[in-house]
């Protein structure tokens, strides 16, 4: 089960998002927002990588106009690992590698059929774990070390 959220600058992309999920067959969650109207990313960001962080999802998709403020906000919840991703190289990676458990997107930046695309590659991929994994331990000490 997949989360999806934006803001206004992600709006549009989240709709074609969610039907090319629905079209998929793809169990997923619209968390927001569902009009066009100026809102805060931070928000939607927590809502989205705290359900995934918690297990209620088992991945999620953020949606801004540029990613970075989603992707920055994602990635203060621990247990998120928050990949903004650009073409299809970064999109496989993001999964092979670094096992992206939220996908971040610009609204702004890709047209709608490019980011499209790049859900399908991230959702595809698959983790490569060995050498990768022990380096998503040693952020995950980061985290630990934190507390
Ligand atoms: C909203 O205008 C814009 O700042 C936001 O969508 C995003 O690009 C932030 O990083």
């Amino acid at each position: 089960m997949i989360a999806v959220g934006s803001d206004h600058g992600g709006l549009e992309l989240k709709q074609a998002i969610c039907e090319m999920l629905q079209t998929r067959g793809l169990e997923f969650s619209d968390l927001g927002p569902f009009n066009e109207s100026s809102v805060d990313y931070p928000e939607f960001g927590k809502k989205v990588a705290t359900a995934v962080a918690a297990g209620e999802f088992e991945s999620g998709i953020l949606i801004c106009g540029t990613g970075i403020g989603m992707s920055i906000a994602a990635n203060k919840v621990d247990g998120v690992r928050a990949a903004l991703v650009h073409d299809p190289f970064t999109a496989q990676m993001a999964k092979e590698h670094n096992n992206a458990n939220v996908l971040v997107l610009g609204g702004r930046v890709l047209s709608v059929e490019l980011g499209c695309q790049l859900v399908e590659v991230w959702l595809d991929s698959n983790f490569e774990g060995g050498r990768h994994q022990m380096r998503l331990d040693k952020i995950h000490r980061i985290e630990a070390d934190r507390k």
